[in-house]
């Protein structure tokens, strides 16, 4: 466990990253925590019973791997080699991701799941087991008994790692990156023309969505002078709304289209219909968080889903600045989700004092 949502922390390292936060994990916990996420994953490889899931799930074990193995060598092993001064230890560690890479590399390469397939998984899974053995009650032991401050390292090690993930997984090129992934999921011929129609109502539907949510943020933020962090934390969301907001309309003027004012005129008088019922209540503070929170990740959601319609629709200059969006709303999300028991401890104390 990363963090303790009794002390009000982020709930999840994501959570953390998510909202900017700093809860740096032990770094031996993180690692470790990893090793048990990819272990299980190894058994769900097993346990699979069709070639495309086996081959989704190779996928995901390769690049957990990859940028969990980054981070160790970047940033963890420097570290433990300096600190607990056991040279042999580290090398020997840096020769076994060689040979995992060796391997991970073939199985990426790998055209079918067949016989040779189960073999390399087979044989990658011994390395990786062979290598958390040392890792966890050779290395960490003497990391544990060292004076390295193992949460700076945990926070640096997670940030790495993040970043070696989306490096990963993000486009080559954004072009080559929307081929592969029409060709990824062939089930049947998708039609970019079918894409683009659904990718341009979307973009509508976002652009009146954004316009609800600024609105009731909007709302919101004068009435909160007694909740001080939430106030900036709006504040700066409804900066972001508003280029949200732009980036959605420069989509669109590329696209050659427009916002829909109907679907924006419908959800903003849905967002003063909800602000003014939950003005009528006690407990605005509360509701006007419920109502953020549920709509920053229903935002999220259009937003994701709009990347892959853009990709689908071969909008490629379009997916950077979505991404942005679906970034800021994570964001938020997870600020709300972090802030509850705050906003509600906050509540309680205020009323206490009529
Ligand atoms: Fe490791
Ligand atoms: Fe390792």
């Amino acid at each position: 466990m990363i963090a303790d949502r009794g002390m009000g922390e982020p709930i999840s390292l994501g959570a953390a990253l998510a909202a900017g936060k700093k809860v740096p994990p032990d770094v031996t916990d993180l690692l470790a925590e990893d090793h048990e996420t990819v272990l299980g994953w190894f058994d769900w490889y097993e346990a699979a019973d069709n070639r495309t899931l086996k081959k989704r799930i190779t996928q995901k074990i390769c690049t957990a791997l990859r940028a969990h193995m980054a981070a160790e060598e970047e940033i963890f092993y420097p570290e433990a080699s300096r600190t607990s001064r056991d040279e042999e230890l580290v090398q020997r560690a840096l020769q076994e991701h060689r040979a995992a890479q060796g391997l991970i590399d073939r199985l990426e390469k790998a055209r079918s799941v067949d016989a040779e397939h189960a073999d390399l998984m087979r044989e990658l899974r011994a390395e990786i087991e062979a290598h958390i053995d040392e890792e966890e009650n050779q290395l960490f032991p003497e990391v544990l008994q060292s004076e390295m401050d193992r949460y700076a390292v945990g926070a640096a090690v997670a940030a790495r790692r993040v970043d070696r993930m989306l490096e990963l997984v993000a486009p080559r090129s954004t072009k080559a990156k929307s081929e592969q992934n029409v060709r990824e999921y062939p089930v049947m011929q998708i039609s970019k023309d079918v894409a683009r129609h659904y990718f341009i109502m979307g973009l509508k539907n976002a652009h009146a969505t954004a316009k609800n949510g600024r609105k009731m943020v909007e709302l919101q933020i004068d009435r909160l002078e007694r909740y001080p962090r939430l106030k900036e934390k709006l504040e700066s969301h409804l900066r972001e709304k508003d280029e949200q907001l732009e980036r959605i309309e420069r989509i669109l003027e590329k696209q050659g289209e427009k916002p829909s004012a109907i679907k924006d005129a419908a959800m903003t008088l849905m967002a003063n219909l909800s602000s003014a019922t939950n003005a009528a209540t006690g407990d605005e503070v509360l509701k006007n968080s419920f109502a953020t929170l549920g709509l920053a990740k229903a935002e999220a959601a259009a937003f994701e889903t709009l990347i892959l319609f853009g990709q689908a629709a071969g909008a490629d200059d379009a997916l950077q600045p979505l991404q942005k969006c679906l970034s800021e709303e994570r964001a938020m999300a997870a600020f709300i989700e972090d802030n509850l028991r705050g906003t509600g401890m906050g509540f309680l104390q205020l009323e206490s004092q009529g």
